[in-house]
């Protein structure tokens, strides 16, 4: 099993719907996958069809002394997921949870094939420190491009182009100058797609909702090259030395 933390480089980039994609898409593949939402925006679970009024969630499970492994909800055979849940400002966010103790008791269950963390690109709390690699979602702009400078990418980290626009000539020759010198860029990039921001609107992981889409192919490609590359958590260490 292996352990994705996805966490922007800043806010917006679209870590909460690529995670929510990234999940339906390794489910088709046949692989069973938990996603997990680290943000206290909540907003993954919104992916999944969970009416916005229901405050179930790890984080309010833990605060109200309750099991947070109920908080889990089914979508899919293969996809189940775990919201934040509701937070009241004051409860703090990772505050007295052990995540890497939870993230071993799931493991032990050898349930699933997958873990994706959406984390918050503000405070993504522990996700790095148990996941096997790292994702960092970037846009071509140039802000991003001279913030990388002084980004220290986290240990077994890559980055994922996310919302890239072709008919952009800035964009095009950041990802050419990128494809040059970033060797920790994904080969797979993610264009802008107005079935993405469809699908929040519909509930569902953008393959669910238009997979005949361009997004949604390139998510089934990620998806793919996740298997080759990701599955197998020692293979990531030793491809990155
Ligand atoms: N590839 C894409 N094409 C078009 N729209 C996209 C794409 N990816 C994300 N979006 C849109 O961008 C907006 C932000 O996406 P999302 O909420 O997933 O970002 P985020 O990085 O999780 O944000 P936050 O930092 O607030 O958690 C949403 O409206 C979403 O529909
Ligand atoms: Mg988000």
């Amino acid at each position: 099993m292996a352990v994705i933390a996805l966490q922007g480089f800043r806010g917006g980039t679209g870590t909460t719907s690529v995670t929510a994609a990234l999940a339906w898409g390794l489910a088709q593949l046949n692989e069973k996958v938990l996603v997990i939402d680290f943000s206290p925006e909540n907003l993954l679970r919104l992916h999944f069809g969970m009416p916005f009024a229901q405050a179930r969630g790890w984080h309010y499970a833990h605060s109200a002394g309750e099991h947070w492994q109920q908080s889990a909800m089914r979508y899919h055979s293969h996809l189940d997921f775990l919201p934040y849940g509701y937070s009241s400002p004051e409860s703090g966010n990772f505050a007295k949870f052990d995540w890497g103790k939870a993230i071993e008791q799931i493991k032990n269950t050898g349930v699933y094939d997958w873990i994706l963390i959406d984390s918050p690109a503000a405070d993504p709390g522990p996700a790095q420190a148990i996941a096997d690699s790292t994702l960092v979602l970037v846009h071509a702009d140039t802000q991003s491009h001279i913030r990388l400078h002084q980004h220290i990418l986290p240990a077994n980290g890559r980055y994922l182009l996310n919302q890239f626009v072709p008919s952009s000539q800035l964009q095009q020759d950041i990802l050419l100058l990128w494809q040059e010198t970033l060797p920790a860029l994904i080969p797979v990039i993610l264009h802008r797609d107005e079935a993405m921001a469809e699908s929040l609107a519909a509930k569902q992981p953008v393959g669910e909702w238009k997979g005949n889409s361009k997004i949604s192919r390139e998510m089934n490609t990620l998806a793919n090259w996740f298997l080759l590359n990701l599955r197998h958590p020692k293979d990531v260490r030793s491809q990155i030395k």
